[in-house]
């Protein structure tokens, strides 16, 4: 972790966090509060480096939570956000042309697409391709993946968190403030088990609107033919799949996991990349469902409300225009996937020579430690992996001026260098040396 020029904002950091000790719950922005040894406050990005407050610079893997693939302040986006900002920032109630030509640009990226409506985030994007799934069936029940993380709302907020195995398919709520009614409303499997969904499928057919599905759930891969096995059993069952692609959009390949695994749902939720670092989602799929959001239709029972005042902003459509230029450039996530699977390759060799009992589970460019015998297949393979250990290696990284969240997957972006590459190698031996250190004390 090397200290450069202090910025120039005239607070400490200590200063910064004393300010937010008094203003925000944990001194935090939402769900993460890092021990105070190793907290720190952003003051700017330079490519794939952050410079704290106190003017320590790390090698970021957190990467904005995946929407940052081209890093946080790209020339190209830089530039797009700065030409639309002084044309205006935000509009609404008439489209403008920005957010026009990007729902053009997806509908042409995304297989899926036949038209698509605007969201703010990821969470609104996921919480209306459930309402278009009931409006659309006449039917209430969605099921979920356990360990699946669909974003804040209630609807989400159920197994998530699971403690150990559950009673499927029985939904458990995460979070204090969500209505019990909710829980009957949701129901849940484990990922990658074919035989489990299909039987609970099959059992609430005519009350289920729909499947939702992280393609990569977090750090699990899907086996071969479990998606495609989705596919078949909405079918069969005349329910809807609806591809939970908010980290998966434009980051597995340009169109996402549905061009990269083959299989086509009937809705897909998007955020982070797709608002090039701002606040966007979108939900996009088949025109005879999207449809039902047209405010023409208003009044029809089928008519499914979609309204946000940040809906399209201009700022972040431009922003997600140059991102899309950038990711398009030939052989862009090739490089990319070629590249982080060399880097997990290399790190586990580091965790090798430290004899640390711990995997690199990396696929495409995403990646995260677990002190597991093998790849997780469910999220109880998750849980069943020495997540106290994990967690205390990342926490040695983030001392090591890596910054990652623990226990929590990260990203390589298209922005990290050669250098920043073996400076988390180099990062991680002193990480792995640390830790051996602690666990031979005791
Ligand atoms: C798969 C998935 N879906 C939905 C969301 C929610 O997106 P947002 O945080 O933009 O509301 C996230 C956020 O991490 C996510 O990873």
């Amino acid at each position: 972790m090397s200290v450069t020029a202090q910025p120039s904002d005239g607070l400490s950091q200590d200063d910064l966090y004393a300010a937010a000790e008094n203003a925000l719950p944990g001194a935090g922005l939402g769900g993460y509060s890092l021990p105070e040894d190793v907290r720190f406050v952003i003051a700017e990005a330079r490519g794939a480096r952050l410079i704290s407050a106190d003017g320590r610079e790390y090698v970021d893997y957190v990467g904005g939570a995946g929407a940052n693939i081209v890093g946080a302040n790209h020339p190209q986006v830089v530039a797009a956000v700065q030409a639309q900002a002084t044309k205006g920032l935000h509009f609404f109630g008439t489209l403008n042309s920005t957010a026009i030509r990007l729902a053009e640009r997806l509908i042409e990226l995304i297989p899926c697409a036949e038209k698509l409506v605007f969201t703010t985030t990821g969470s609104e994007a996921t919480a209306y391709a459930m309402r278009m799934a009931r409006a659309f069936t006449g039917r209430e029940r969605i099921l979920k993946f356990e360990g699946a993380y669909h974003g804040n709302h209630d609807y989400a907020s159920f197994s998530q968190f699971p403690a150990g195995p559950a009673n499927y398919p029985l939904a458990s709520a995460d979070s204090g403030g969500v209505p019990m009614p909710l829980q009957s409303t949701m129901l849940v499997a484990p990922y990658n088990d074919l035989e489990v969904v299909e039987s609970v499928v099959r059992e609430h057919s005519s009350e289920l609107a729909a499947i939702i599905v992280e393609p990569v759930q977090r750090v699990i891969f899907p086996d071969d033919g479990f998606l495609a096995g989705l596919r078949r059993i909405a079918d069969q069952n005349h329910v809807l799949l609806i591809f939970d692609e908010v980290v998966t959009g434009f980051r597995l390949a340009l169109g996402g996991a549905q061009e990269y695994f083959g299989v086509r749902p009937d809705l897909a939720s998007y955020g982070k990349i797709v608002g090039g670092g701002g606040p966007l989602g979108a939900v996009a799929g088949r025109e005879d469902i999207v449809e039902l959001t047209n405010p023409r239709n208003k009044g029809n029972s089928d008519y499914a409300y979609i309204n946000g005042t940040f809906h399209g902003n201009p700022v972040a459509a431009a922003a997600a225009l140059a991102t899309l230029d950038v990711l398009s450039e030939p052989g862009f996530h090739r490089r990319l996937n070629a590249r982080a699977k060399r880097f997990y390759g290399d790190m586990q060799s580091v965790l090798q020579r430290h004899a640390i009992p711990a995997m690199v589970t990396g696929h495409a460019s995403f990646w995260q430690f677990l002190f597991a015998g093998q790849a997780p297949r469910s999220q109880l393979d998750v849980l069943a992996s020495d997540l106290e250990r994990s967690k205390a290696l990342d926490l040695e990284l983030l001392r090591c001026g890596v910054y990652v969240l623990p226990n929590v997957r990260r990203f390589v972006s298209a922005v990290h260098t050669d250098e920043d590459l073996r400076f988390t190698l180099a990062a991680l031996d002193a990480a792995c040396e640390q830790l051996n250190r602690s666990i031979n004390n005791g």
